[in-house]
């Protein structure tokens, strides 16, 4: 990879921490908690990264988290991921995490919430890294699971970014949690969704009309719905794309059919980001470096860079910081 993508200063906007747990990690995070893992050993777990559709995915991804048990194993894992994430010139970070998820296998939210604040406090200071975190609601558990971690999260809400939707897509569309995002709004957390990543274009409205979501999470299909491609670009509402994603769960037949072209001359705001590094092959300066084959010029990727600052939740100081660093990588690089 051309170094300079990696000094390229970015924000990573949709990265979810238990997709950067790499086998190694999950084997001794195992050893560590007693936890038996069904995979003999990390090139067995390793051959397994061969996906059909984001359902195989979640499957693996899944059962890796059974791992995750305690405060120390959130922070480890977030500090593993903050090293690479400043190796690839990554400066602000909004962080999803699927409590529900940890719920199932015992672990109460606030173990996870103050791990992983606790590798934001040490990032920050370590690397000046800023951010928060994003828990995602899981659409394929019940309603009323959602309705639960609203209230388990309740408390911690100043200490949240927003709320967040993702695992399986289709047949789960957003309005079934109108209620639950209602309640997250009234919290004061910001609302951002997963949708039109194997689902349509419908849902995307959806996200954003039911659900008030400022960002859509993949959106891919939006490029099926010319509406909603203008009304993307005229209400400056940012895609976090995850081009190596979209090609390992077989969301684009290959990188070379991958939307993000026709996004960006629709005038979309769109971002890139990694998703599950650990399992795509490719942390966030990876999917940088893959699209800029598809023939982006340095121009259009420092514009990709700045699109990260403008669509985050970062503050107006902390936003015109990170701009001031993308100009100073403009006028070495441009
Ligand atoms: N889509 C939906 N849910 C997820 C993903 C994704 O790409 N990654 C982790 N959970
Ligand atoms: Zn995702």
């Amino acid at each position: 990879m051309h170094p300079d993508l990696r000094s390229l200063p970015k924000a990573e906007l949709h990265l979810h921490i238990e997709g950067t747990l790499e086998p190694e990690l999950a084997f001794e995070l195992a050893g560590r908690n007693g936890v038996t893992l069904p995979f003999a050993d990390v090139d067995e777990l390793r051959r397994r990264y061969d996906f059909a559709d984001l359902q195989s995915f979640l499957d693996l991804y899944y059962a890796c988290m059974t791992v995750l048990r305690t405060e120390r194993d959130f922070t480890d894992l977030a500090l593993a991921y903050f090293a690479r994430a400043q190796a690839d010139g990554v400066r602000h970070v909004e962080m999803f995490c699927d409590p529900q998820v940890h719920a199932g296998n015992g672990v109460p939210v606030t173990t996870v919430i103050d791990g992983l604040l606790e590798a934001f406090a040490i990032a920050d200071e370590r690397w000046g890294i800023t951010g928060g975190l994003i828990p995602c609601v899981v659409r394929d558990q019940p309603v009323a699971s959602a309705d639960a971690l609203l209230d388990e999260l309740a408390p911690h809400a100043h200490r949240l970014i927003g709320i967040g939707l993702d695992s399986a897509e289709v047949g789960y569309p957003p309005s079934l949690f109108e209620r639950v995002f209602a309640r997250a709004g009234a919290l004061g957390l910001r609302r951002v969704a997963h949708a039109g990543e194997e689902g349509p274009a419908e849902y995307i409205w959806q996200a954003l009309r039911v659900l008030g979501a400022e960002r859509i999470d993949h959106g891919i299909r939006a490029v099926d719905d010319p509406d909603l491609l203008r009304h993307l670009a005229e209400h400056r509402i940012a895609l976090t794309l995850c081009p190596l994603s979209n090609v390992r769960l077989q969301a684009v037949t290959g990188l070379d059919a991958h939307p993000l072209r026709a996004l960006i001359d629709a005038g979309v705001v769109v971002t890139i980001n990694s998703d599950d590094p650990a399992y795509f092959g490719g942390y966030v300066a990876d999917n940088y470096a893959a699209i800029a084959e598809l023939g982006l010029g340095t121009a259009d990727l420092a514009q990709l860079a700045r699109n990260s600052i403008d669509a985050s939740f970062a503050s107006d100081e902390r936003a015109a910081g990170l701009h001031a660093l993308v100009d100073e990588w403009t006028a070495t690089h441009g």
